[in-house]
């Protein structure tokens, strides 16, 4: 019988690993969780313990490991168009506003899971474009990042399942932006697909090849983070902003007592967070 069990000081000292390499703080007595989601590298990586499956994942020569554990300890839910009101108010006040800029709209998808948020972001402005064609000249780009390897290859597959699909998309989005496949799954078409870019990325790493966007989504992944996280992930963000740039967090979060950089604006349903300048 394989061994899982974990020593309360192994435990102890995955945790800090995890949270330094990816910020991610686990509660106390969270072994469960790490037993649940790291069991299954056992039997690839051929090691007798969970115990040991935690030590070699600690050691910066096991890479690939490394990679695979902090993967594992990710959570990835989403769906699509997610609380509504963020993609509401892009495409009825945000998009007509940027419609004025002359330049291309740039967005960023922080942390974007299997690819629900940013897609449902380009078929949010192809959705404006259709209603006003000639309108958002040069269009928008969207760079779609997250620290999980399996998570972007998902994304760039382009490729759901009919329970993935179920949340969250209307039948004529499901019509309109989707091809079926053989297999009752369904792909995402070419011209949704074309406005997004995916990138690998660690939010506690350095944002300055990433550029500069009008708008951030960095939505429901700040929640697993400690405050001293957050309010760094906060300053670079502003940092990455243009001047009066947009910044969206999940519904149960917030920066306060964490920046004083950004204005909140009340939208009913829902708020964002304005760069001060
Ligand atoms: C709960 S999902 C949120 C997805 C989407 N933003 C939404 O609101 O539906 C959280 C995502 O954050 C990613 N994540 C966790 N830590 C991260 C980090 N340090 N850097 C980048 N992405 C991270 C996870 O891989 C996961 O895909």
């Amino acid at each position: 019988m394989p061994n899982k069990s974990l020593a309360e000081a192994e435990y102890n000292q995955f945790r800090l690993f995890l949270e330094q390499h990816s910020g991610i703080v686990l509660g106390d007595n969270k072994q469960y969780l790490v037993r649940s989601r790291l069991a299954p590298l056992m039997g690839k990586y051929n090691l007798p313990s969970l115990s040991e499956v935690v030590k070699h994942s600690m050691k910066p020569t096991e890479r690939q490991l490394r990679a695979e554990v902090i993967d594992a300890m990710t959570t990835n839910e989403t769906l699509w168009f997610r609380d509504r009101y963020p993609f509401e108010l892009l495409g009825n006040t945000l998009l007509p506003e940027y419609s004025r800029l002359g330049r291309p709209l740039k967005i960023w998808s922080a942390a974007c899971s299997s690819g629900q948020e940013p897609y449902s972001l380009a078929m949010t402005i192809l959705e404006y474009q259709q209603k006003r064609p000639g309108t958002l000249p040069g269009s928008a780009s969207i760079l779609a990042t997250d620290l999980s390897p399996s998570m972007l290859e998902k994304c760039k597959s382009g490729e759901y399942d009919s329970l993935a699909l179920g949340r969250g998309l209307s039948e004529e989005r499901k019509r309109q932006f989707f091809d079926a496949t053989a297999n009752s799954t369904m792909t995402i078409k070419p011209n949704v697909k074309r406005l997004v870019n995916f990138r690998a990325h660690n939010l506690l790493e350095s944002y300055t090849l990433l550029g500069k966007f009008d708008i951030i989504f960095c939505r429901n992944v700040l929640i697993y983070f400690a405050p001293e996280a957050k309010a760094k992930i906060l300053r670079q963000f502003a940092a990455a902003l243009n001047p009066k740039g947009i910044l969206f967090l999940g519904a149960s979060e917030s920066i306060a007592g964490l920046t004083e950089e950004f204005d909140m604006v009340r939208c009913n349903p829902g708020i964002y967070y304005q760069k001060r300048n």
